[in-house]
This record gives C-alpha cells, structure tokens and sequence, in this order.
C-alpha cells in the first residue's frame, strides 16, 4: 500500500551557495584527477593552484600517488609545494613536462589566457610552455568574451632599466585601444613590485578591444626591455570551470 500523499509536501532542499574559493577548490580537484604516479607535474601559482598542489601533496601522503616531481612556477608555489611534501625539480633538469595545472585571471571562449595578476608570468609560461598538457583551472567568474575587454589588468613583465621608457612605448602600441601603463607597486605609492626573476611589471589596461591577439602578442614581444607578457594564446589543452551548476570540463 502506498502512503497517502502528504498535505504538506516536504520542502525544497535548501540552495547551498558555494564561496569562490569553494569553486576554485572543486574545479583544482577535478584537475588533479588527471595526475598519475610517475609525472613529472608543473605547479601553477595562485589561490586556484594553491588548491591543485595541496591536493596532490595530500594524495602523495596517501600512498595514492608515488613519484611526482613538482616544477614550481613561482616561488611561494616552490614553498608550499616543499611544505606538503611534492619533490622538486626543475626545467633544467626536466625540460619536457607532462602536465601542468594552474589558474588563470581571465579566459576567452577559445581558450586564450590572461595570466600574470599574481606576478608569476615568465615562470608560468616558460613552464606551461614545455607541457604536453596544460589544465586551466578557474571559476566561472573568469570567463570573458574577449581578452583584455574585463578593464583589468594585462600584466608585461619589464626589466626595470628606463621601465618609465618602456610603459610609454607600450601605452603607445596601444593608444587606439586607449591603453593606460601602469607600474605596479607594492600597495598605493609603495614601492616597485619585484617578480621572482626582479623584473617589474607594467600593468596594462584597455579602454577599447585590441584587436588580434596574436598581433598583439608579437608587437609587445618586439618592443626591447619587454621580458613577457601575460596573454597565454594557444597553450591551454583543457580548461576546467566550476560554477554555482556543477563543473564543466573543455578539451582543445
Ligand atoms: C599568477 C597567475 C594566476 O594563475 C592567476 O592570477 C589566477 O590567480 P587566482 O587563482 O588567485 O585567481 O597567473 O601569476
């Protein structure tokens, strides 16, 4: 016999909303599911790779995974990847990388990258660029329509010889856009931001589109005291986003 129907249906469970950094964590866990015993792992920076690396470190306490060798990009990552316990090494050392998993400031639909807000760019891309895969982790608060379009920062890392010489030669590759160049500091007025291999970093912005991103890439590349910049065109093999719907994973 079925039980007579309830006058008062139960209520809808209650909507949990999940915090960023809960996303951040889903979308770095569902990442490190591709990591094997044996790889050789580049370990991204930021508060979305914080997460990758931790995860791997506590799967190694487990006897989950045995033999990675972690190739940081930067050095908080090199810290926290030695503090749970990820060997190291480096491109020297392993100039081919299996798989890389890091975090990303901004992602257009075909999976062009701005990355570089956390200041570890150079490292990201010479190590991301020796990947025969790279997962980009984000939530969906990072999805853009067009590079460069969110108005916030498009980081180039300079050396700092004349680096008030180089922002202008930048702004000026940009004027039709309504570029602005702006040294970043350590907090308002501070002193100059110092990247781990002492460059500096000019922090573009843009009024309008830049236009093609490739062109846009080799003209700043051709300009000289230029070290990088933080567009990753072409690199990301999947891109993982977690949002309030559940997690998406898109294959190249
Ligand atoms: C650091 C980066 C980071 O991956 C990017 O800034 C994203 O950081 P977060 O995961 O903290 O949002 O490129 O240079």
């Amino acid at each position: 016999i079925s039980p007579l129907p309830s006058p008062h249906p139960p209520p809808p469970p209650p909507q949990v909303i999940l915090t960023q950094d809960e996303l951040k964590k889903i979308a770095a866990y569902k990442a490190v599911e591709s990591v094997e015993s044996g790889m050789v792992l580049g370990l991204g920076t930021g508060s979305t790779a914080k997460h990758a690396v931790t995860r791997i470190g506590d799967l190694l306490r487990l006897g989950k995974l045995t033999n990675i060798t972690g190739i940081p990009t930067s050095r908080m990552t090199h810290e926290l990847a030695l503090s749970v316990g990820i060997p190291l090494s480096d491109l020297d050392s392993h100039p081919v990388v299996d798989l890389a998993i890091d975090g990303a400031d901004e992602v257009d639909p075909h999976m062009n990258l701005v990355k570089g807000r956390g200041g570890s760019l150079l490292r990201e891309k010479m190590i991301e660029g020796a990947c025969k895969k790279f997962i980009v982790i984000v939530d969906e608060s990072k999805l853009v329509e067009h590079i460069g379009g969110s108005g916030l920062a498009m980081p180039v890392e300079v050396v700092p010889f004349c680096w008030k010489f180089t922002a202008e030669r930048l702004r000026l590759l940009f004027e039709e856009a309504g570029c602005l160049a702006r040294l970043r500091r350590d907090g308002e007025g501070g002193e100059p931001f110092v990247t781990d291999n002492k460059n500096y970093i000019v922090d573009l912005y843009f009024e309008r589109d830049i236009g093609d991103l490739m062109v846009a890439s080799d003209r700043i590349l051709r300009l000289p005291g230029v070290v990088e910049h933080g567009m990753f065109l072409g690199m990301a093999t999947t891109l993982i986003v977690a949002g309030e719907l559940g997690v998406q994973v898109k294959n190249k």
